[in-house]
């Protein structure tokens, strides 16, 4: 039987196709695929190599098959990327195709230092209703001077001294989940712990009552299907847009009759240099904010926390040198990088980079997943080393857009996984590595289900 079409999930050929192999980043294997009818497009041979038409993966990715619902390691497909094809043209959904740009080098230079513009929105979706506009006009997609604006609006609830303020009640709601897993035994890590701590934190942040927070995570979760690049969830995703549309604007009316001492309240009073946000953009904001805020933090609890599992002398350690907590929390975020790409970005003008030349207007991904696994820059890449030094990882992105709430990420991580180890010691998965299903979908990579035994 074949499968239907992946088209969000990248097949991509090195050589010519009909020798090569093509290797689905989704199971990892390779061939034989069935090629749709090409689209007509002259830049589909480049330097020899030839580019991926999308293409539609063989049985294995039938809709009840393992390969569809999990999404295995990308890492090996990565490395053959960084190795022949740097600079990789793959095509996504919703008629738009992209470059990946996958060394460590490279997608520094995409995040911080080439001509590309952040607009990707405004100038690939100007086609969306307006009604649905808001979600996708914020600071991580703006250039200068507006995302110099939004920016420093929020900044300071982000600062490290603000977040520090937050350590106690982190470690009181890390305290109080496993509190009520202790007497089952047993919990899913990403349900019942690695999920609800962020969330909590960001909604109590924002001002959001606990009673909307677990329907604004069936929301979020259709946004971020929806942003993965397969049509059909586009679509499927459309009612969530609008509900939490409107649910924001409500929250925003809310708190306009009752300010209160959240980041809403502080962003609807906020006059910087003289300039107000207008309700768009605090909707923006607030969306952002809450995707931002939790959907990578709960990567980095589970997909940490089941590294650690599966390196034993990893957790001794861990567990035993308190003083390597630092530098093991940036390690696991290296090797975990919850985050797998940097947002899309639109090349200026013409642009080169490792030889093949970018044309204006087209679409970039930065791989942080791959860059972060750059051989060139991390001796054994693939290997989980909590005392690596130096550790320059790319998980919080670089640049004017690296990651504002890296502070509050940060101490969640270091907060949920020491509390965790300490409390139970004999923490083990309930199911072998293999049986944990993957989240589907472009962006955040991390387990989508975790079962442990305390
Ligand atoms: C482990 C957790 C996290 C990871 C791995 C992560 C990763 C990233 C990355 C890679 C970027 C830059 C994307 C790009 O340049 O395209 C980014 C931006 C951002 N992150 Fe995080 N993030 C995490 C947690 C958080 C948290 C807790 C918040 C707080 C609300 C947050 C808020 C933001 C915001 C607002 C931006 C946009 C900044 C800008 O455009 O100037 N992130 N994040």
């Amino acid at each position: 039987m074949i499968g239907r079409p992946c088209l969000y999930y990248l097949c991509a050929s090195a050589g010519p196709r009909s020798e090569g192999t093509l290797v689905c980043i989704v199971c990892g294997r390779s061939g034989p695929f069935i090629d749709f009818p090409a689209v007509p497009d002259d830049r589909q041979q480049h330097e020899g190599i030839e580019y991926a038409a999308p293409s539609e993966c063989h049985a294995s990715h039938s809709p009840t098959s393992p390969a569809r619902r999990s999404r295995p390691i990308p890492y090996p497909f990565y490395a053959r990327l960084r190795a022949e094809a740097p600079v990789y043209r793959i095509r996504l959904a919703l008629w738009l195709s992209a470059w990946l740009v996958t060394r460590h080098d490279d997608v520094v230079f995409v995040l911080k230092e080439g001509p590309f513009s952040n607009e990707f929105s405004k100038q690939k979706m100007a086609w969306l209703p307006r009604r649905f506009q808001p979600l996708t006009r914020h600071l991580l997609n703006a250039d200068p001077p507006d995302h110099i604006r939004l920016r420093t609006l929020v900044s300071k609830a982000f600062t490290p001294r603000a977040v520090e303020r937050l350590r106690g009640r982190m470690q009181d709601i890390c305290d109080e989940l496993l509190d009520a897993a202790q007497s089952e035994g047993r919990l899913d890590l990403v349900q019942d712990y690695a999920l609800p701590l962020p969330l909590t934190v960001i909604a109590e942040m924002l001002g959001i009552p606990p009673q909307d927070r677990r329907r604004f995570h069936a929301w979020t979760k259709a946004v971020v299907a929806g942003g993965s690049g397969s049509v059909t969830r586009f679509v499927l995703g459309m009612p969530a847009l609008l509900q939490s549309t409107h649910y924001l604007r409500g929250l925003i009316g809310r708190r306009r009759s009752e300010p209160g001492e959240d980041i809403v309240t502080a962003l609807l009073q906020a006059e910087e240099a003289g300039d107000k946000l207008n309700e768009d953009e605090v909707v923006g904001m607030i969306a952002l904010l809450i995707l931002a805020g939790y959907e990578t933090t709960m990567g980095l609890v589970s997909s940490g926390t089941l590294a650690l599992l599966q390196h034993p002398e990893q957790r001794r350690r861990f567990a035993t040198e308190p003083e390597l907590t630092d530098s093991a929390i940036e390690e696991l975020l290296r090797y975990t990088s919850p985050l797998e790409l940097a947002a899309f970005r639109l090349a200026r003008e013409p642009v080169t980079i490792a030889g093949i030349t970018i044309p204006k207007g087209d679409v970039v991904l930065g791989v942080l997943g791959s860059a972060n696994r750059d051989e060139s820059r991390f001796p054994n890449p693939n290997t989980l080393d909590l005392a690596r030094d130096p550790n320059r990882h790319l998980a919080f992105g670089a640049g004017a857009h690296f990651c504002l709430g890296a502070p509050l990420a940060r101490l969640e991580g270091r907060i949920a996984i020491t509390t965790l180890f300490r409390r139970f010691p004999d923490l083990r998965l309930a199911e072998t590595a293999k049986e944990v299903p993957w989240r589907r979908g472009l962006f955040f990579r991390g387990p989508a289900r975790l079962r442990v035994l305390l």
